[in-house]
């Protein structure tokens, strides 16, 4: 071991997730138990019921992550869990379990903001990865969710200035609203982006809110917009006294692309702007929705032309999952940071100020 070995544990929204990671970097076991099936016959997360899948799926997660890195709590040195921003049921799932196990083993406990999460994933290695260079200082983040969309800039470790966010729905929010539209089930973002592949055209035009020179982000403008473009598609195609009747599968696909573009072409104009303004010399790319292809090639493609390096984790390390809270907490660790066991559930934790 070449550094403290962190047991972190995430639950604030609809994946239970418990990881062992090893100074804030190299990923010993990161198991996820999703509850997406659960939440798509409703279309959503209904708080409750996520609550209650958390419970159930706790402990076997951890004992699963446990025996896939091969070790026992005697060989731990620290646990971390998510204490916010996030749904509360499920949070003080993890912040129990967290708790219960710092307490009885006699070891460190650590509250982790989620979104502080999400940002550290880009640090991560799973194992047996080759080591590659860290994220370097200053950088700009883009962290897009289901839940939160906002542009920050690090000048260090743990120092975040926020330099804009969705003043309406988040990214993922708009993904995930824009496919129930398209009837592409839950959640939306790997639906649409699947879709949008199968596009021919290329020419439906959804719009782009600017927001002038801010680095703030609008999509509820896009949603309203989506309704209004599948509707006349919906006539065009002769379907508007059949509600039940889907799109042609064609069509699905032009609007999908058109949307995700939309989408895309704003989120990486900001940040490549942001970047440029903070003298980045790297761009971070976080959150559910950085799984997004689209969205990840764009980036890489516009930071190449100004010789800036992205880091963006694979996909499944941009959804929701324990390691990326052990890579943010050894850095919390290092600092001397010590959690009580008062920590409690903080649904609307802030990350950053402006
Ligand atoms: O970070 P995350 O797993 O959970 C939150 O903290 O919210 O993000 C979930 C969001 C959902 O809105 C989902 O539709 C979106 O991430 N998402 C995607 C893709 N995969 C997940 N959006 C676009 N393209 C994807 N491939
Ligand atoms: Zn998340």
């Amino acid at each position: 071991m070449s550094g403290p070995l962190i047991l972190a544990i995430e639950s604030s929204c609809d994946e239970t997730g418990v990881a062992l990671v090893e100074n804030g970097r190299r990923i010993h076991s990161n198991v996820v138990a999703s509850q997406v099936a659960l939440h798509a016959g409703t279309g959503g997360i209904v708080p409750e019921v996520a609550a209650r899948a958390h419970l159930r799926w706790i402990l076997p997660v951890l004992d699963g992550a446990m025996a896939d890195a091969g070790v026992t709590m005697a060989d731990v040195d620290a646990v971390a869990v998510t204490h916010g921003p996030g749904l509360a049921g499920s949070l003080l799932v993890g912040i129990n379990t967290a708790k219960t196990l710092a307490w009885v083993h006699d070891r460190p406990l650590l509250g982790v903001n989620h979104l502080e999460g999400h940002l550290y994933a880009a640090w991560l290695l799973d194992p047996g990865q080759e080591e590659m260079e860290e994220p370097r200082f200053p950088l700009v983040a883009l962290i897009v969710s289901g839940g939160h969309t906002f542009l920050v800039e690090m000048r260090d470790h743990l120092q975040y200035r926020l330099l804009g966010q969705t003043v309406d729905d988040a990214a993922g929010e708009a993904f995930d609203k824009v496919g129930r539209l398209l009837d592409l089930g839950y959640p939306g973002g790997p639906a649409i982006q699947k879709a949008a592949a199968g596009a021919i055209r290329h020419d439906a035009v959804f719009p782009r809110a600017w927001l002038g020179d801010s680095f703030d982000f609008s999509f509820s403008g896009l949603k309203t917009a989506a309704r209004r473009i599948v509707g006349a598609a919906r006539s065009a195609a002769g379907l508007e006294a059949q509600p039940d009747e889907p799109l042609p599968g064609g069509e699905v696909a032009e609007l999908a692309w058109g949307f995700q573009d939309a989408v895309t072409d704003v989120l990486v104009a900001k940040t490549i702007r942001a970047a440029r303004a903070a003298g980045a010399r790297s761009i971070v790319l976080g959150g559910g929705v950085a799984a997004n292809s689209a969205l990840r090639d764009r980036l890489v493609g516009a930071a190449a032309d100004l010789r800036i390096p992205v880091v963006i984790p694979r996909p499944g390390l941009c959804t929701d999952n324990g390691a990326m809270i052990g890579a943010a907490a050894a850095w919390r660790l290092a600092a001397g940071e010590r959690a009580g066991l008062d920590l409690d559930a903080r649904p609307s934790l802030p990350l950053a100020a402006r």
